[in-house]
């Protein structure tokens, strides 16, 4: 680890440019897309890819996701299909993550996908995170920017707070409007999986498709991102807490006491868009946190995905 701090770039023409010419140059690169800040890093220079796990301190058995700028710049990388093109026609540019076999001769580091046949890949709808696509003209691999198992960051000073001595630079575009990771959809098998559920809610899926949305052959871990302590605050985590307890801090949703709320109005996407920062802010506090109940429904089950997970036992 060096003492140097990471550049932080603005959105505008100069940045993007220099973004570019750091990724182009092998170094790691944090940005802003609409879910959260990705570490990035060119997904064909296997030297850049083993820095992302590195910073992360990610097990390498973990793929990571290449972001593109369109569907043309995905069809180099993946078997596409008929499926991927509707799903991509509704939803891309935006929150949803396709995995697809990968493409012979595709020129991404076996890192990228860990030995595995098949690519996840998305083009993400962040104006910053398109320019950057364009600026550097190839795919870019990236997790979230956070220390792996942490809390992801919807906000560049959350990836300082995280990785600040081990990125080049931090493309600063201000907090994240959607706050949640992309959902990933598997479209490697005969009928269309629920990877993981994410910022685009499971019902506009299964409407663009027509039909639900199998859930992974059990067993077999298809998005090792699920393991299941993740997105763990250092403090000990409670759910379904109507009030805190001793020295608790609550975290609300809806009309209630407490020390930050999700959403007063009990509006589902502000609460998606609140809930790292929130955990971040909470867990600066030093005290263990109490969650209320937020209801399982639209974005609401990815919220309690990523909640159930904060709060489950560490290793
Ligand atoms: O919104 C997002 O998806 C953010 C932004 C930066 O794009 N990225 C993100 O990446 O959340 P990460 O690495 O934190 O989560 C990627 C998930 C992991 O659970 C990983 O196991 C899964 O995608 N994944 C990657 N490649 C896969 C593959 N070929 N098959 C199945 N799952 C895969
Ligand atoms: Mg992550």
């Amino acid at each position: 680890m060096s003492d140097e701090s990471a550049l932080t770039l603005r959105p505008d023409a100069d940045g993007i440019a220099e973004a570019a010419h750091l990724l182009a140059a092998g170094r790691l690169v944090a940005f802003p897309t609409e879910t959260v800040y990705g570490l990035g890093a060119d997904a064909r220079n296997g030297e850049a890819v083993a820095a992302i796990f590195a910073a992360k301190g990610r097990p390498s058995f973990n793929p990571l996701i290449v972001h593109v700028s369109d569907v043309d710049a995905a069809r180099q990388y993946v078997q596409w299909s008929e499926v991927a093109d509707r799903l991509a026609a509704a939803f891309w540019p935006g929150p949803l993550t396709l995995v697809l076999p990968r493409a012979d001769h595709c020129g991404l580091s076996d890192l990228v996908t860990a030995g595995l046949g098949t690519v996840a890949i998305r083009v993400p709808a962040q104006a910053s995170a398109q320019a950057l696509l364009a600026g550097f003209g190839g795919p870019v691999a990236a997790p979230s920017a956070n220390p792996s198992g942490r809390i992801s960051p919807t906000t560049a000073a959350h990836v300082i707070a995280g990785l600040a001595d081990r990125v080049a630079a931090v493309l600063d575009d201000g907090p994240c409007a959607v706050g949640l990771e992309s959902t990933i959809v598997g479209l490697a098998e005969d009928a269309p999986q629920l990877l993981r559920a994410g910022g685009l809610p499971t019902e506009a899926l299964e409407h663009a498709l027509g039909e639900p949305l199998a859930l992974p052959s059990s067993g077999e871990i298809s998005a090792p991102g699920q393991l299941s302590s993740h997105y763990a605050p250092a403090a000990r985590v409670r759910l379904f807490a109507e009030k805190a307890q001793g020295d608790e801090v609550l975290l609300g949703f809806g009309h209630m006491d407490c020390t930050l709320n999700l959403s007063e109005r009990g509006d589902l996407m502000e609460a998606a868009a609140n809930l790292f920062g929130h955990l971040h802010r909470l867990d600066a506090m030093g005290r263990p946190i109490a969650v209320a109940s937020v209801p399982e429904t639209g974005l609401g089950r990815a919220i309690n995905d990523r909640l159930r997970r904060a709060a489950a036992p560490r290793d």
